[in-house]
């Protein structure tokens, strides 16, 4: 029975931690505090084994082999502790990890993977004793005392100082002759050509780390930890060790450029309210223009849609930026996101099935054979908005509202993009609950347009729409000066994404601000000289009623006083 309820609670952790949210794993890698390292003896061992039956098992597996009843819903996977290959490490390439590191990883969790923090829920001590159990999945290896891994110690100096910006420049031509980009992209976005090929050692699929989300690197973003991971590696993955092939200094470099890529560190502008700019004139058509560089950007992080079936723990698109402009008819979104591949296939779900994927799995186990493959589905985007918005004060269902509460939907398609016999690639759909999926509004009714555009391992996107349109109530009606509910929803069609396996926010709101006419500074500046005039006024009037009184008390002068 107790196994029971810590499966459940497993499957709940595993598949809602999955989800990934930013921060979760607090603090650096290297950072986390080490107290002193206990001696792990076969009681240590025998203690650890109660901690890895209630805390572990259930991802790690029973034997240890990372192949618990969860894992195969989970990406990355759980590791197999038998294969002994860790990725986080102050070891040298294809060493052990001390003690103290595998104590900082379940110290501080993986960011990015489904891998909690242990640091607020086991003791010190339950740490240490988990510790010396799963090295005893891999006794041999751990008791080797032939290889023995305290030999190979990663010696770390100090990270260079000096001209910061020099030793940027340095740094990115090291990524660029290092090759790095082969992997992880020009853009860093881990868009690099070699991507989809690249597998783990157990032959999962694995992506290179997109560079500019800091909060996502496995084992910290400080220039310290960079450093670190350059020089150890990922033991078990294709990240390989640069211990040899660059020098230190090279390695020190290439790492304060890595770290330099996520200036903000996860604290993007994640306002709830977005800005919309007011324009004069034309609204921009290209996605580049200059008239978008005034419109407040806000972050929005996305996580997956896990409320009904079929569930999504593990959506590739973690955040969506936005901007939004209008002018006197027309509102304009542009929505730019990162993801690796461009998927313009129109969707072919018979295949799909064909390779095992059904479109109503709740919880479709990952990767069963190559589903990576591309040309299932198109990447796409949308923008939902309460159809009556603005007349109740409770914002419909997150997952495409109810019947009583219907949504609309403005969907831009990739695929659609770059089909040259579809006139433009928005649709405007309608959606009252998850029991039917959205339709599409009647010809006359679809009025949105837009463009989108992948470069770079980064999509963006402008959706236009009118802000009125001829049918009322039937459909979203807009007007200078509202603050109107929105939420964005995103597919990565390579990523096995379609329907209700996507990526969705939270309700945000966009404020369509009014400018301020120069009528009111004007109003504002006459306030302020009225206010003066009648303050000196005021005061003039209280010192001479203030004299008088003195003089009167003192039996002098008359009402004539003032005169
Ligand atoms: C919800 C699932 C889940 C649970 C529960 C879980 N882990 Fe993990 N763990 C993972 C995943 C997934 C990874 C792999 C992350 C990756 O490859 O980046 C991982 C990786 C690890 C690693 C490897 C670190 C490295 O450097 O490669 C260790 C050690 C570890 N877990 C220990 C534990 C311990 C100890 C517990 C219980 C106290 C535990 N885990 C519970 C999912 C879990
Ligand atoms: C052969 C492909 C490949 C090359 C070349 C490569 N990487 Fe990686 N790198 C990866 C993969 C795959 C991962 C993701 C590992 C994972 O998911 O755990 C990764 C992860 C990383 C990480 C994230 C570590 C973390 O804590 O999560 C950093 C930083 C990094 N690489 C930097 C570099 C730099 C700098 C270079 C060049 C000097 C480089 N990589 C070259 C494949 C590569």
């Amino acid at each position: 029975m107790p196994r029971f309820i810590t499966l459940l609670s497993g499957l709940a952790l595993g598949l809602g931690l999955a989800g990934i949210a930013p921060g979760r794993a607090s603090g650096q890698w290297l950072e986390v505090r080490v107290g002193d390292r206990p001696i792990l003896d076969t009681a240590m061992v025998e203690a650890g084994r109660a901690v890895y039956e209630e805390r572990c098992w259930f991802c790690h597996g029973e034997d240890g082999d990372g192949d618990g009843p969860v894992a195969p819903y989970l990406w990355p996977r759980p590791r197999d502790f038998l294969m002994a290959s860790f990725k986080l490490r102050t070891t040298a390439s294809g060493e052990l990890p001390l003690d103290e590191d595998l104590y900082r990883t379940i110290t501080r969790g993986i960011p990015g993977t489904s891998m909690p923090e242990w640091g607020s829920t086991l003791t010190e001590e339950e740490r240490w004793q988990v510790i010396a159990y799963i090295k005893s999945f891999a006794a041999d290896l751990f008791e080797d005392e032939v290889f023995d891994p305290y030999q190979q110690i990663v010696e770390r100096g100090d990270p260079p100082r000096g001209g910061a910006e020099g030793i940027l420049e340095s740094g990115r031509r090291v990524f660029e002759e290092a090759d790095c980009w082969e992997c992880h992209g020009a853009a860093a976005r881990g868009e690099g050509e070699k991507g989809p090929e690249l597998t783990d050692d157990s032959d999962f699929p694995i992506w290179p780390t997109n560079l500019t989300r800091g909060w996502k690197f496995r084992g910290g973003n400080s220039v310290e930890d960079v450093y670190m991971r350059i020089t150890t590696g990922l033991d078990g993955t294709p990240m390989p060790s640069y211990s040899e092939t660059l020098s230190e200094e090279e390695r020190w470099q290439v790492a304060q450029y890595v770290a330099s890529l996520d200036p903000e560190g996860g604290g993007r502008n994640t306002e709830v309210v977005i800005s919309a700019l007011r324009v004069d004139g034309e609204l921009p058509t290209e996605l580049d223009d200059p008239a978008w560089e005034g419109a407040p950007e806000v972050s929005i992080p996305l996580t997956g849609q896990a409320t009904f079936a079929p569930r999504w723990q593990v959506p590739a698109v973690t955040d969506i930026s936005v901007q939004v402009l209008y002018n006197a008819d027309e509102v304009a979104l542009r929505l730019a996101w990162d993801d690796r591949l461009a998927d313009t296939l129109a969707a072919d779900s018979a295949r799909a099935a064909k390779e095992g994927w059904s479109a109503d799995d709740t919880y479709p186990v990952l990767y069963r054979d190559g589903f990576r493959a591309r040309g299932f589905f198109p990447d796409a985007v949308e923008v939902m908005i309460p159809l009556r918005h603005g007349v109740s004060r409770v914002l419909p269902h997150m997952v495409y509202g109810s019947s009583g509460q219907p949504v609309d939907l403005w969907r831009w398609e990739a695929d659609l993009q770059y089909d040259p016999d579809h006139p433009q690639p928005v649709t405007e759909l309608r959606a009252g609950g998850t029991q039917h999926p959205p339709e599409a509004h009647a010809l006359e009714s679809q009025l949105a347009t837009g463009a989108g555009d992948w470069q770079d391992g980064r999509w963006t996107v402008i959706i236009r729409r009118p802000l009125s349109t001829d049918h009322g109530a039937r459909e979203v009606q807009l007007e200078s000066g509202q603050i109107v509910p929105i939420a964005f929803h995103v597919w990565d069609g390579g990523n096995g994404e379609t329907g209700l396996r996507m990526a969705l926010s939270s309700w945000y709101f966009v404020y369509l601000r009014e400018p301020i006419p120069l009528t009111s500074y004007f109003v504002v500046l006459l306030s302020v000289v009225i206010a003066c005039v009648f303050q000196l006024g005021l005061v003039v009037w209280m010192r001479s009623r203030a004299r008088r009184g003195l003089l009167l008390e003192y039996g002098i002068g008359s009402s004539k006083m003032s005169e």
